[in-house]
């Protein structure tokens, strides 16, 4: 099949463009490397390097005339969306319906969009969430992911064309951006490695549906392969707290047991957990890797970067 990946050179999209092009799929990336990493992208893959926003990108889908786009470039900064809403609302919303509306007029059949289980349900008691619980996100982030489920769905009507949106949780694994405030699995490995500070927000109390990424890149390619249409929890159905996670990470990292907490950040949400039974039944797709598995895996990664960068220069 021949798939087109927005973001392609980032944490979930190279891990993704990877496993297509191992199963003989002709794999296009879009990316801006405005985080993502040039030598994530594989040689084997056509590569355009524009925005989302942009009508150059347009141009890249219409050239490339995919059966299948795998969405998935975004401002991915919950916070940043609070300080930046215009610019989240850019990237997110109008890059969005650039890439929804240019895969449709190149005949596209399929798009798969990157949503977000953790921020488009809002606080919530129904725990674990399922997909047909209200909306009411607590961030720009949140209501972006939210309306672009809603573009999508709407562009794919008018087009004859499948839409997809898979909601993950909280997606952690090698490759993760250990910088800035988005994958707190990441920043906690890379900081225990480099034995630098660390502090928890708040009690850490807060919990979070933690899934590893081979498992969200299975579950995009169960999309592909069946065709499904609708909206998915991509996740684990277990809720984790911080504190736990801290736990598991520190005692393979070699860390303090307790870590330091700082202020709570205003707006976090307290809990988070999604219902996967929707994904289990339609998909045939269950996750894989337990967390301590794929806590070991992302911490062997971030061992070996930190090796790499101590090693004596020849
Ligand atoms: N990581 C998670 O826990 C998580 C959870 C829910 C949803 N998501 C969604 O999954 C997708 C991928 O996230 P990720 O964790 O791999 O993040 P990432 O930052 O590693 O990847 C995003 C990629 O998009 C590119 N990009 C950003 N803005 C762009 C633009 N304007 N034009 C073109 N390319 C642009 C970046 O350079 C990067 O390569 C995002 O849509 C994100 O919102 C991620």
């Amino acid at each position: 099949m021949r798939v087109l990946v927005t973001g392609g050179a980032g944490f979930i999209g190279s891990h993704l463009t990877e496993e297509l092009l191992r199963r003989g799929d002709t794999v296009a990336i879009l990316d801006d490397f405005s985080s993502g990493k040039r030598e994530h992208v594989p040689q084997e893959a056509t590569l355009s390097t524009c925005s989302i926003v942009e009508p150059a990108a347009r141009d890249a889908i219409l050239a490339f005339k995919p059966e299948a786009v795998v969405h998935l470039a975004a401002q991915i900064d919950v916070r940043q969306s609070m300080e930046h809403p215009l610019n989240d609302t850019t990237i997110n919303v109008l890059g969005t319906v650039n890439v929804l509306t240019a895969a449709a007029e190149a005949g596209t059949r399929h798009v798969i969009f990157a949503s977000s289980g953790g921020t488009v349900y809002g606080d919530t008691d129904v725990i674990p969430t399922p997909e047909d619980h209200p909306n009411f996100p607590l961030s720009f982030y949140g209501a972006a992911k939210r309306s672009g489920e809603l573009y999508g769905m709407m562009v794919a009507a008018q087009h004859n064309m499948r839409f997809t949106a898979l909601r993950y949780g909280n997606v952690y694994g090698p490759r993760q951006d250990p910088h800035g405030e988005a994958g707190v699995v990441a920043i906690f490995c890379s900081r225990l490695f480099k034995h630098e500070p660390l502090a928890i927000h708040g009690d850490g109390k807060q919990t979070r549906d933690y899934v590893f990424v081979t498992d969200v890149v299975a579950a995009n390619c169960s999309v592909l392969d069946s065709g499904a249409a609708g909206i998915f929890n991509i996740g684990t159905g277990l809720e984790t707290s911080v504190n736990e996670l801290y736990a598991v990470i520190a005692k393979r990292c070699g860390g303090p047991e307790k870590a330091a907490h700082d202020a709570a950040k205003p707006g976090e949400q307290r809990r988070s957990c999604i219902d996967i039974a929707h994904a289990r039944k339609v998909l045939h797709w269950t996750p894989q890797v337990s967390l301590a598995e794929g806590i070991d895996a992302t911490a062997a990664f971030f061992q070996m970067k930190h090796d790499l960068s101590h090693q004596p220069a020849h």
